[in-house]
């Protein structure tokens, strides 16, 4: 699939006021600076649609792109950013919950794993707790422009047996590179296929 069109619609913090149209829609989500903005520029094709920064904390908002006049990207705030205040942390843990838990056309959550580190507890909570609350997700590991081949493959083998610790099955598991553009092929066949079954 090409991405034709992608436009900015709008950016808040409650989900009872994002877009009614019911279209279907893709959410990006991950621990701060692990690279959801850039990964969503990449398979739009648009370097400044969603805002990218080296410091984490960038995206503060639930913010909807239409894509194709069809269905929406939705950019959301990292979690796990130490340096936010403890209220801010709050507000944000709050208002993304709401989202992902409340927006019934939520087809799809990606959640985002710097494609470097070991197992983290956070994101294995995160995605235990999605599967509490029948979040449908997957996993998309990012920045593997900054690994060989070979520990990238030593990485991903450590994780999936961390999470079959958990899960009986895998998720759908997707790699990529904002850099040097890999992955976004299959990330946008994927959310095709999807689109094409509802
Ligand atoms: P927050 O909005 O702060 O939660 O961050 P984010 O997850 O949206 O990350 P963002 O896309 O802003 O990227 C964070 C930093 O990582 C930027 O400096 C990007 O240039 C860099 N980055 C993102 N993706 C990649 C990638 O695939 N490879 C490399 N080498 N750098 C990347
Ligand atoms: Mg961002």
């Amino acid at each position: 699939m090409k991405i034709k069109e992608a436009v900015f619609v709008i950016s808040n913090e409650d989900h009872k006021k994002c877009p009614s149209d019911g279209l279907p829609e893709y959410a990006f989500i991950g621990r701060s600076n692990v690279g959801k903005s850039s990964l969503i520029n990449l398979l739009t094709e648009k370097k400044g649609l969603a805002k990218t920064s080296g410091k984490p904390g960038k995206t503060q908002l639930i913010n909807h792109f239409l894509i194709n006049g069809e269905w929406y990207i939705v950019d959301l705030p990292g979690y796990g950013y130490a340096k936010a205040s403890k209220t801010a942390r709050y507000k944000w843990e709050k208002f993304i919950a709401e989202y992902l838990t409340q927006r019934e056309s939520l087809v799809n959550l990606f959640v985002l794993i710097d494609c470097r580190l070991e197992p983290q507890k956070i994101d294995l909570e995160f995605m235990n707790w999605c599967g509490e609350q029948g979040i449908p997700f997957s996993m998309v590991f990012t920045k593997i422009d900054k690994l060989s081949s070979s520990a990238l493959q030593k990485n991903l083998a450590k994780y999936k047996k961390e999470m079959l610790k958990y899960w009986e099955a895998l998720p759908p598991l997707f790699t990529s590179s904002s850099e040097s553009a890999f992955g976004k092929e299959k990330i946008l066949n994927y959310i095709e296929t999807i689109n094409s079954q509802l």
